[in-house]
Order: C-alpha cells, then sequence, then structure tokens
C-alpha cells in the first residue's frame, strides 16, 4: 500500500493532482500517520543561496556562497574543519545574520524570518536531548511548546518513534540508551515538528563505526521515504558520497565544486577536490608541460606522458603550458605491464586489494592491486596509467585541465 502510494508519488502529473486533492480532503480527515509525513512530504521547499556571506571580524567564514537545493533532494555540506559548513546550516535555520547575500525558501526571501517560522528540524552532533525528560517527553516537546492537543501529540509521538524503531524506549530516560538510540530519539523530535526542511550537522559522528554506516543507511531510506529536503553536514567524505543526491565541496567558506557523488569522483573541478574525495587519496603529482611534435607532454622527472586525440587539444585549446599536476586514482595505474618502470618500495595489505607504492625515477605513486597479484617490496615492476581516467590540473590555480 505505502509502496503504491510512493510509486504514484513519483508520476509528475499525479504529483499536482494529489497535493490538492490531499491537501483538501484526507489531509484534514488524518487518516494515518504516514500518509501524512508522506502529504507534508510535498510540502518541501526549495532552498537558494544567493551570494551568501558570513564574515566574523576578518575571518570570511562564508564567502559568496551561491547555491541551489531543489525540492525534496539531498545535499551534503562536505569540507574540512573550519571550512564553513555549520554557519552556512545556521544562517539557513535563521540563527545566524548573513553579512551579505540571500536565502530563499523557494520565492521568498527569509533573511528576516526568525528561526520558529521557517519550519526546519535540526540535528545536531550532541543529540541535545533534555537530560531530565523521558523519550516521550522529548519527542513530544516542539508539539508541547506549539501546544497541540494531547491525542495529536500521543498520535504523532507514537507514529514518528515507530517509523524510527524507538517505541519501546519511550519511558526511559535519554542516560538510558545508546548513542544511536539518542540520535533517533533526536531525529524523531525533529520529525514531529513535520519539518519543510532537515539541517543535520554532522549527527553521526558521535557513533561508532558500525553504528554509524546502519545510521547512514536508515538516515538516507528515511530521508527517500519522506521526500523532506535535507541539508547534511560532515567532513566525512565517505558518508557524504553514500548518502546525498549532491555535494556541495567547501574550502575557506568557499565553494569548490556542486555535483552528484559520481561527478565529483570522475570530474573533479579541481586538486582541492581531486584530493579530498576519494577513499584512497588521488596521486597529484607535479609535472611541466611542454608542446611539441603535435602532442602535449607532461613532463614528471624521468617520466613522460603523451597527450594526444581530445585531451592534447583541451590543452591546446586552453593554451596550457608550464606547471601542471597530474592526479590519477590508484585503480587507474594498472601494475605488471606498460611503458614505465619503477621500484616497488611499500605494500600496504588492504583484505581484498593491496596498494603498492612505486618510486619511478623519483616520483611516489601508490597503486591499488588485487591482493593475489604477486608482487614484493624491492621488486622492478611495469606500469601505465589509464590514460581517459588520468585528470590534469592548472599548476597555479589548481583548476582542472580534464
Ligand atoms: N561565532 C564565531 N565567531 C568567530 N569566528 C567564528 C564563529 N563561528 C565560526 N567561526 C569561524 O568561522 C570559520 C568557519 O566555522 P564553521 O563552524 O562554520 O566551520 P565548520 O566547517 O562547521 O567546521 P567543523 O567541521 O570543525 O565543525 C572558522 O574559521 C571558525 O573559526
Ligand atoms: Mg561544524
Amino acid at each position: 500500500m505505502l509502496e503504491s502510494i510512493f510509486n504514484l508519488l513519483y508520476f509528475p502529473p499525479f504529483y499536482y493532482y494529489l497535493d490538492n486533492l490531499l491537501r483538501e480532503h484526507i489531509f484534514s480527515s488524518q487518516k494515518g500517520y504516514i500518509t501524512k509525513f508522506v502529504i507534508e512530504g510535498l510540502n518541501m521547499v526549495n532552498v537558494r543561496l544567493v551570494d551568501l556571506s558570513k564574515h566574523f571580524g576578518r575571518v570570511k567564514a562564508v564567502d559568496n556562497l551561491n547555491l541551489d537545493i531543489k525540492d525534496g533532494e539531498f545535499v551534503a555540506f562536505l569540507g574540512p574543519s573550519g571550512c564553513g559548513k555549520t554557519t552556512t546550516l545556521l544562517m539557513i535555520a535563521g540563527i545566524y545574520r548573513p553579512t551579505n547575500g540571500y536565502i530563499y525558501f523557494d520565492d521568498q526571501v527569509v533573511n528576516e524570518v526568525p528561526p520558529k517560522d521557517r519550519n526546519i528540524g535540526m540535528v545536531f552532533q550532541s543529540y541535545a536531548l533534555y537530560p531530565h525528560m523521558k523519550v516521550y517527553d522529548n519527542i513530544a516537546f516542539p508539539l508541547k511548546l506549539k501546544k497541540r492537543p494531547k491525542a495529536e501529540i500521543d498520535r504523532k509521538v507514537r507514529e514518528a518513534a515507530k517509523l524510527l524503531n524507538i517505541l519501546e524506549l519511550l519511558d526511559r530516560k535519554p542516560s538510558q540508551l545508546s548513542g544511536g538510540q539518542q540520535q533517533r530519539v533526536a531525529l524523531a523530535r525533529a520529525l514531529v515538528k513535520e519539518p519543510q526542511l532537515f539541517l543535520m550537522d554532522e549527527p553521526l559522528s558521535n557513533l561508532d563505526a558500525k553504528l554509524r554506516i546502519q545510521m547512514r543507511a536508515e538516515l538516507k531510506r528515511m530521508q527517500r521515504d519522506l521526500g523532506i529536503t535535507t541539508i547534511y553536514v560532515t567532513h566525512d567524505q565517505i558518508e557524504a558520497m553514500t548518502m546525498a543526491d549532491r555535494i556541495a565541496v567547501l574550502n575557506l567558506g568557499k565553494l569548490q565544486q556542486y555535483a552528484t557523488p559520481v561527478e565529483l569522483y570522475n570530474r573533479p573541478a579541481n586538486t582541492f577536490v581531486a584530493g579530498f574525495i576519494g577513499s584512497l587519496p588521488m596521486n597529484l603529482i607535479d609535472g611541466d608541460l611542454v608542446f611539441g611534435d603535435g602532442a602535449a607532454f607532461l613532463n614528471l622527472g624521468e617520466l613522460t606522458i603523451k597527450f594526444i586525440g581530445t585531451q592534447g587539444s583541451v590543452l591546446r585549446e586552453v593554451g596550457a603550458e608550464g606547471r601542471a599536476i597530474l592526479g590519477v586514482r590508484p585503480e587507474d595505474i594498472i601494475v605488471g605491464e606498460g611503458e614505465y618502470e619503477g621500484d616497488v618500495f611499500i605494500i600496504e595489505p588492504l583484505g581484498r586489494d593491496k596498494i603498492v607504492h612505486i618510486n619511478a625515477g623519483g616520483i611516489i605513486l601508490r597503486a591499488l592491486v588485487p591482493v593475489g597479484f604477486d608482487v614484493d617490496e624491492g621488486d622492478k615492476i611495469r606500469f601505465t596509467f589509464v590514460k581517459k581516467r588520468i585528470h590534469l590540473f592548472d599548476g597555479k590555480s589548481g583548476e582542472a585541465y580534464f
């Protein structure tokens, strides 16, 4: 039944029809909470940040940020500590005032709208549960603030608890719960408000690795089911890659790239994104780019890479020359054959695969090979690159040529 509702909802003409119909009829007759969540999901919002900045004295915590977050989209803000993720989130929540720029919810500028009127559910790293209250009262709290009738509060608390699998914990105090259970209570409390926007700031970082993986999947499923626009702050690229529809990569308050996980991985816009995305870091190596013989040549010490075809013409078109940075992922180095040779000096077993560190004329490359591949430290080894998977960046700006 539920599944068929979701299927119907993904059929666009039906969306408009259902939206109106449900608002007028079923919604007011309150047929079951999950249905109601789904309907509320239709109320989701499009968030647009236009030239958004926040300065603290001389610190440009957020610097001229432009982003469009679609209805129902799950967007991750990803970047290292201090890059401005939380500051951006707090501006969207209305807790910080922007120094410059605008925040739109749909077509409305909300810069002057107070936090309580923005219809936002927030979940933080520190779950911020009230320790003296039972789980039930923690979840009920936002509804009590809104002075909702008791019966409605009870129904909503139980439905949210059911959705998050914590029904049997309603009588406990937060101190009697595990970290994962506390996190679920915090989510339930955000959920009962029926927000049009979820803002989550590192909500899983206090959990152990195994629980984090489990909650990651649960959160993603819940967001998909409810369709509530969600902004999720994390410095963990794996979390962002596995959960988000799109990722905004930030560094030093500036947007580096805004794209799907696959695009970020395959077409990083600059060396920062290239180095940040991917569980095994990309090899980034300084070289010198010259043209000759109808091709471009990247000289890396004793090793030369020739670029022809599309890659060669891109470089010629933009007039690339001089310092350039090679980017190649460990899995895009083929070992055991090829035009280059190097010395194996470290092998790191990873279980299914191993990382082979190759010294090729002073250049150090890390290659990923299957664990069964026969190679020892001290061996000479031949290798080559998967040419079409190579990245090349401008040595000065760090921007990608390809
Ligand atoms: N209230 C404040 N007063 C002064 N500087 C601040 C304030 N809040 C944040 N900053 C500075 O703004 C920058 C961005 O901080 P922010 O908290 O947004 O980073 P973040 O990306 O969330 O980092 P983390 O991953 O460590 O949480 C940092 O340099 C920080 O020191
Ligand atoms: Mg933060």
